[in-house]
């Protein structure tokens, strides 16, 4: 059987049971992301969530320390495929039942992980992957589709492939909107797909680098206030480049015939550091203003009235092991901070005013490593691009928080930044006899030195169940009972 024949077969099966989004479906959710060496506790992250009532959740692979936190915790999951490992489940059906079963089937049913999505891969089409995994999208789908409806979970558990918005354009306004000519057919095959299960194109828009990327582009246009630019196209104008980007994207699925689709943001929002227009003001007036214009369901010209299907803003925390090829701004998405502190006041919509602060994250002891100021730093530039390269320096460079702090300062930051990489460990903070350790914090001004987060509890809690003390204190109540059976207690 031909690939068009099964996509066909399986989109009847699938339209017999294909559900519509309501409008009443939209809510705002989080993408969380892990790539940090300051993990905050997967059980503090969902308790985190949970008080601030965020209820849907956006996963980029399917990390078991992380599924394992969010059994009853009634949060919405969308699990990810990564784009390595599509090739592999678009070859093989055996792949695809492994997937869901390891990654999947053991963590959902009664009391388990409500895993709504699969996305499969994560912006698999970017130009800047050269096509290199843009064959295997669709086929991989096909198989994990299969795989779902062999383990019983198709009604249930809804595929999606997060896009790029870089996958359409327009030469000038929203109407003009076309997907990228080399993947039309694909794209035709996925909104097919989507359209038959019930489930949303999901797009990721960002009007930062809009704007961080183009020096003409209008200021006010990326943000949500009205514009002095706004875009005329035909009857309908555009005030801002949110609701620009989105009915681009809804006037590029009108022509492949698919102008319906239900379209779920996949991840939006602005950073904090690390960029002259990345900062706290600005992220928040950001996302202040995505939330209320979704919450409010005015939806755009194109979709009066219907706001997108959901939400996930980008991104719950800071990351600080991100590649920076897009820019320093790159490890500072967070509405929290990498330990789970609110960078500013931001109301979801979900219920609470303001965000709510992580509870109990395990810090490691409140010490840090600067530049030993008895020493020459002559010879420290060795050090500083080793510290650096491993450990974070983003926020040392223009527009960046600590930027400005000086040599001394500079030369601190980045021992510390790696000496908490390195959980504090002494010999990291030696640097030929330039670091020192202190117990005063460093920090200046706006210039946060960091204290790292001790991920060993966690894990030995976790992956334990009755570890090495529990042994022990079993030893001791059987030792005790004994002697007391014989007449000792
Ligand atoms: C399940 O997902 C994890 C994490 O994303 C991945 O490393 C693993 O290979 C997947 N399992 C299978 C059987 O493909
Ligand atoms: C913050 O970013 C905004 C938006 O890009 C910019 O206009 C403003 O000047 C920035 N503020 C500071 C203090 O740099
Ligand atoms: C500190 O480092 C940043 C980033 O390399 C640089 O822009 C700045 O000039 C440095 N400051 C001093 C005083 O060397």
């Amino acid at each position: 059987m031909g690939a068009r024949a099964v996509l066909l077969a399986l989109l009847l099966a699938l339209s017999a049971q294909g559900r519509r989004f309501l409008a009443a479906d939209a809510a705002v959710g989080v993408n969380w992301g892990t790539l940090s060496s300051h993990r905050v506790p997967p059980s503090v992250v969902v308790d985190l969530m949970r008080a601030n009532r965020i209820g849907k959740v956006k996963l980029f692979d399917a990390d078991p320390t992380v599924l394992r936190a969010l059994p009853g915790s009634g949060i919405q999951v969308m699990v990810g495929i990564t784009n390595d490992a599509l090739a592999v489940i678009a070859g093989s059906a055996a792949a695809a039942d492994a997937w869901v079963a390891q990654n999947v089937s053991r963590y959902v049913g009664r009391g388990g992980v409500d895993i709504r999505y699969i996305a499969v891969g994560n912006e698999p089409f970017l130009t800047s992957y050269q096509g290199q995994f843009q064959s295997y999208v669709i086929p991989a789908m096909m198989n994990i589709q299969q795989s779902l409806v062999r383990a019983n979970l198709a009604n249930y558990v809804k595929l999606v492939v997060p896009c790029n918005a870089d996958a359409y354009q327009s030469a000038s306004v929203p109407s003009q909107g076309v997907f990228r000519v080399e993947l039309t057919q694909i794209m035709t095959q996925l909104a097919a797909f989507l359209s038959s299960s019930g489930a949303p194109f999901v797009v990721n828009i960002y009007p930062f680098l809009s704007l961080y990327q183009s020096s003409d582009f209008p200021q006010d246009y990326a943000f949500f206030e009205g514009s002095t630019h706004p875009v005329v196209d035909g009857p309908n104008t555009y005030y801002n480049a949110f609701d620009g980007n989105f009915d681009t994207l809804v006037s590029a699925l009108s022509k492949i015939g698919y102008g319906q689709l239900p379209i779920a943001i996949g991840e939006v929002g602005w950073p904090t550091d690390g960029a002259s227009s990345a900062n706290l003001t600005a992220a928040r007036a950001f996302n202040q203003g995505l939330i209320n214009r979704v919450m409010n369901n005015k939806g755009t010209p194109l979709r009066p009235g219907v706001p997108p299907a959901d939400v996930y803003l980008f991104s719950l925390f800071d990351e600080e092991q991100k590649s920076i090829l897009p820019g320093n701004f790159e490890r500072h998405w967070g509405i929290f901070s990498f330990d789970g502190q609110a960078k500013y006041p931001l109301n979801l919509g979900l219920g609470n005013p303001v965000l709510k602060n992580a509870k109990e994250v395990p810090y490691l002891p409140s010490r840090w490593c600067i530049a030993n100021p008895a020493q020459n730093l002559d010879s420290v530039a060795n050090h500083l691009k080793l510290a650096c390269s491993l450990a974070d320096c983003t926020r040392l460079y223009y527009g960046g928080s600590c930027n400005g702090i000086g040599e001394n300062g500079n030369v601190s930051y980045a021992f510390n930044s790696y000496y908490q990489q390195q959980k504090q460990d002494a010999k990291s903070c030696n640097f030929d006899g330039l670091g020192m350790i202190t117990y005063l914090d460093p920090s200046m001004d706006d210039c946060h030195f960091l204290v790292g987060i001790d991920d060993s509890r966690s894990s030995a809690v976790s992956s334990c169940g009755c570890g090495a003390c529990c042994m022990v204190w079993f030893l001791f109540f059987w030792v005790f009972m004994y002697l007391r059976m014989m007449g000792f207690g």
